[in-house]
Formats: structure tokens, sequence, C-alpha cells
């Protein structure tokens, strides 16, 4: 029954990144950019945004409330990140068009 387990810690450890959406065709194109910009950005904010605390999901908030809060934990990165983490959380916010 070990395996069962197993299976049970690896169904954990895979929903931490499930509540972090991997983007699609149709979600870049209701965010207006190219699906290879946005998965930069998820990448960017899985590295960048997930050392400290655990990953937030991008419903946690409104948009307006993600640039407010990427600008405040993001003080170290450059601004092209931020950018690109802002759209990607954008994209997937609370409040975002689906
Ligand atoms: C250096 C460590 C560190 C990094 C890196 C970091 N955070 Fe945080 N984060 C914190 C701490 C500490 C708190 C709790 C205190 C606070 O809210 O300021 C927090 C709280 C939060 C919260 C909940 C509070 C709120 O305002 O709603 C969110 C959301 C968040 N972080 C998102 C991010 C994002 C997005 C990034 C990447 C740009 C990021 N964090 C990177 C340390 C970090």
């Amino acid at each position: 029954m070990r395996w069962l387990w197993w299976f049970i810690l690896l169904g954990i450890a895979c929903g931490a990144s499930w509540s972090v959406p991997e983007p699609g065709p149709d979600d870049a194109r209701r965010a207006g950019v190219t699906e290879e910009t946005l998965a930069q950005g998820r990448r960017l904010y899985v590295f960048r945004c997930g050392g400290c605390h655990r990953l937030y999901p991008p419903s946690y908030a409104r948009r307006s409330e993600w640039q407010g809060i990427v600008q405040r934990m993001g003080k170290g990165l450059a601004s092209e990140e931020v950018e690109l983490i802002q759209t990607y959380l954008s994209t997937f916010a609370l409040d975002a068009v689906k």
C-alpha cells in the first residue's frame, strides 16, 4: 500500500502548481499579447515570487491590486520582469475578462 502514499504526496506537490494556470492561445488573445509573453510572465512569477512564500493564485487579487502588489514585492527586479509578471497575473486575475 506504500504506493498510495506516494500517489497522494505527488498529488499535493502538483496541486501547488495547478493554482498557477498555464496560459493558452485563448488567454493570449484576450490579453492582446503573445502566448510566449504570458508563458514568460508565468515562469518569472514562479521563479521570482515563490521563494519567500507560497505562490498566490492569480485569482487572489483584482487586476489593479496586482499592479501595486508586484510593484511592492518586485523591488529588486528589472522593470521588464515586473511588467511581464503583471501582464501574466492580470490575465488570470479575479476580475479578468474571461
Ligand atoms: C524577499 C521575499 C519576498 C519575495 C521575493 C516576494 N514576496 Fe510577496 N511577501 C513577502 C512578505 C514578507 C509578505 C507578507 C508581508 C506583506 O504583505 O508585505 C508577502 C506578501 C505577499 C502577498 C500577500 C499580501 C498582499 O499584499 O496581498 C502577495 C499577494 C505577494 N506577497 C505577492 C508577491 C509577488 C507577486 C512577488 C513577486 C514579484 C513576491 N510576492 C515576492 C515576501 C516576499
